[in-house]
């Protein structure tokens, strides 16, 4: 019997052990004990990290859905699959149940199918996080066609990009989208991507903000009358345990966004297991987490990995900051949420706001806090931690990546005591190594470096769309027979993990490195900062000097800049040491970001490099206007 529900550390370490010593024994009971085939897989692992090459499971057959859907009806079928909070919040939340969900994902299906969509197809979903998204992506896999879900906030040219990287035939969208107070146009972003994607033949449109849209002719239907007639039975495609799933798009060092592939036995393992333990999720639980299923952490943490364990999960239309910064507060209240997962960037931007938000809420449902995106900085934590989860919530800082799928690096709430900033264990079946400059690895505690992982997990991106060698060149070629991050860690006296940022965030300044993370969370215990960044700068004599990017909070009072300047660089001198003092330190109104929330620090270093003519691909901001405001103060 395999522990499947990991209660307390002990058990956490002898289950951990066993999936080190045995990992094929360890995968194969899990997927035996929960979930279903269609066909028993004939070999757990095969792979070659050389080549690179994994495949789980390899001659089992399964449809994904019926793991996350049909297998729940008989006993669970009245349960709430997806709970649906919209952005107005007038406008009633919907429950929607398994079985309804069943209907409307074989009436997707049965209507992708009428619209020539086969199995292999990829088929592009740009669509603001209504029901229909998720419902989307089921049907995608209800009938074995390859789904690209595209954040509904790219630009034209982004998607364009991304629909014809993969070929994609078809593309399910909606006349447009509600955004806080905003409507956006999103059928006419699509009709502009579109002149430059010729490969898609048919377009499926969602009726949500009743706007008065073109139908192009011979492309474009509306969805719900072709719904309407659609059979809500539907037999699931039998696929094999390797077939593709999904492709989502990742920026990666270059301009070329990379299609990374995910397959169907394996992701779905491994989605499923860690959504059981990392959230501690019980039978009666709602959960949510703020993500956009245009992000791998929708894809395994909104959909898959809480659907496969019949879970009640949540999706919310909306932003944070509507009708007011109160809002999440009042969804966890209203929907009397249990385990809560958001970003790091959310929490520093609602700790910005006033504390009676967050406090004239019951939030005593909750019993998970989660965070994910980037390092969690000490001070957004212990906010996190005092505020919502009243000290009573364990927080469980989870590291992971697109291309893993899955969560890696975790505590176990209830189960890992917890340490701020540290993402503390890799979760069973995962081994990590931290190595040295010379691709030596680095063993014992107490020491720092780049984070490989070096043997496979289910759920690791098989591929990169259209394009393998990138793949290899990229995770498989800076150290041999491992996976390479990208990122620095550090590995403490007990074996926990700090991550500690990108590698390519490292900076050395008068031969010493220096992580911008550590610097940042010094700047930002500065009571007048809400948020920093750090870039290297080249210097005559160090080599690299360091350049703050600061934001400052809005009390009202105005403050001497000077001295704030003093004071940051009298904190990162307590707190890191002189060597790390930034030589400049430009107040701004806000930082470049990705729409997945990550400070785009390739364009600071080019402002603070004064190299402002080529700032190179931005089509992945979330708030251009701010960088002409960075360059305008520059100081240079
Ligand atoms: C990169 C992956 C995984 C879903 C969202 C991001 C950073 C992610 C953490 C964390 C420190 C983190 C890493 C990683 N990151 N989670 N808990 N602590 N850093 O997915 O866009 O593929 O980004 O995000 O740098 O490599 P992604």
């Amino acid at each position: 019997m395999s522990n499947y529900h990991i209660k307390h550390l002990e058990e956490y370490y002898k289950v951990y052990r066993k999936s080190v010593r045995e990992p094929e024994v360890f995968w194969e009971e899990i997927a035996e004990e929960h979930f279903v085939w269609r066909k028993r897989w004939d070999k757990v692992l095969s792979w070659d990290f050389s080549k690179p090459e994994v495949k789980w499971y390899e001659g089992a057959q399964l449809n994904i859905t019926e793991n996350c859907i049909d297998r729940h009806l008989r006993t669970n079928g009245n349960k709430t699959a997806i709970l649906f909070e919209p952005n107005n919040p007038e406008e009633a939340a919907q429950h929607i149940t398994y079985n309804r969900l069943y209907e409307r994902v074989n009436q997707l299906a049965n209507v992708l199918k009428s619209q020539g969509i086969q199995k292999g197809d990829r088929v592009c979903v740009y669509l603001p996080m209504i029901p229909e998204l998720a419902i989307s992506v089921l049907a995608c896999a209800r009938i074995g066609a390859i789904h690209s879900v595209v954040f509904a906030g790219f630009s034209a040219t982004a998607l364009s990009t991304r629909i014809n990287d993969s070929d994609c035939k078809l593309v399910i969208t909606s006349d447009g989208s509600y955004r806080g107070k905003k409507t956006i146009d999103l059928k006419s972003i699509v009709d502009e991507a579109l002149e430059d994607s010729p490969g898609v033949t048919n377009v499926l449109v969602v009726k949500r903000i009743n706007s008065d849209i073109v139908l192009k002719e011979g492309r474009d239907l509306w969805l719900q009358p072709l719904l309407d007639e659609a059979s809500i039975e539907c037999e699931p495609e039998i696929m094999e345990a390797e077939d593709p799933l999904f492709i989502l798009y990742t920026s990666g060092s270059t301009g070329k966004p990379k299609g990374m592939v995910h397959t169907t036995a394996g992701y779905m393992v491994y989605t499923a297991y860690t959504f059981k333990n990392v959230f501690n999720y019980r039978a009666n639980d709602v959960y949510w987490c703020t993500a956009d299923i245009g992000w791998i952490t929708g894809h395994s943490y909104i959909v898959y990995g809480p659907l496969a364990n019949g879970a009640t999960t949540v999706m919310f239309e909306g932003v944070p900051s509507y009708p007011d910064y109160g809002r999440f507060w009042e969804i966890i209240e209203k929907h009397k949420i249990t385990q809560f997962y958001t970003a790091p960037t959310a929490i520093r931007a609602l700790a910005k706001e006033k504390l009676e938000f967050v406090d004239k809420h019951d939030l005593s449902s909750l019993k998970v806090l989660g965070s994910v995106g980037e390092p969690i900085n000490e001070e957004a934590w212990h906010w996190y931690n005092d505020n919502v989860g009243k000290k009573k919530s364990p927080i469980v800082d989870t590291w992971w990546q697109t291309e893993t799928g899955g969560i890696m690096v975790t505590p176990l709430p209830y189960v890992t005591p917890t340490i701020p900033t540290y993402a503390t264990l890799p979760f069973p079946g995962i081994q990590p190594a931290l190595m040295d400059e010379n691709g030596e690895e680095i063993t014992g505690n107490q020491v720092d470096g780049r984070l490989c992982i070096k043997f496979p997990w289910p759920s690791i991106a098989r591929t990169i769309w259209g394009n393998h060698q990138r793949y290899k060149e990229t995770y498989f070629s800076a150290y041999e027979n491992k996976y390479f991050t990208g990122d620095g860690a550090l590995r403490d006296a007990v074996g926990y993990y700090r991550i500690t940022g990108r590698v390519d965030d490292v900076i050395i300044v008068s031969g010493h490195n220096l992580g911008t993370a550590p610097i940042e969370d010094a700047i930002n215990e500065h009571p007048a900062v809400a948020e920093s960044a750090i870039v290297g700068f080249p210097h005559d004599i160090k080599g690299n000097a360091l350049y703050g990017y600061v934001i400052l909070k809005e009390t009202g009072e105005s403050r001497d800049q000077t001295n704030v300047r003093k004071e940051i660089n009298q904190i990162i001198t307590e707190h890191i040491g002189p060597i790390a003092k930034l030589d400049k330190i430009q107040f701004v109104p806000g930082l470049p970001k990705t729409r997945s929330g990550k400070i785009m620090r390739r364009i600071l270093r080019k402002i603070a490099g004064n190299e402002t003519s080529n700032l190179g691909d931005t089509s992945t901001l979330l708030n251009p206007e701010v960088v002409e405001e960075i360059i305008k103060n520059a100081i240079i």
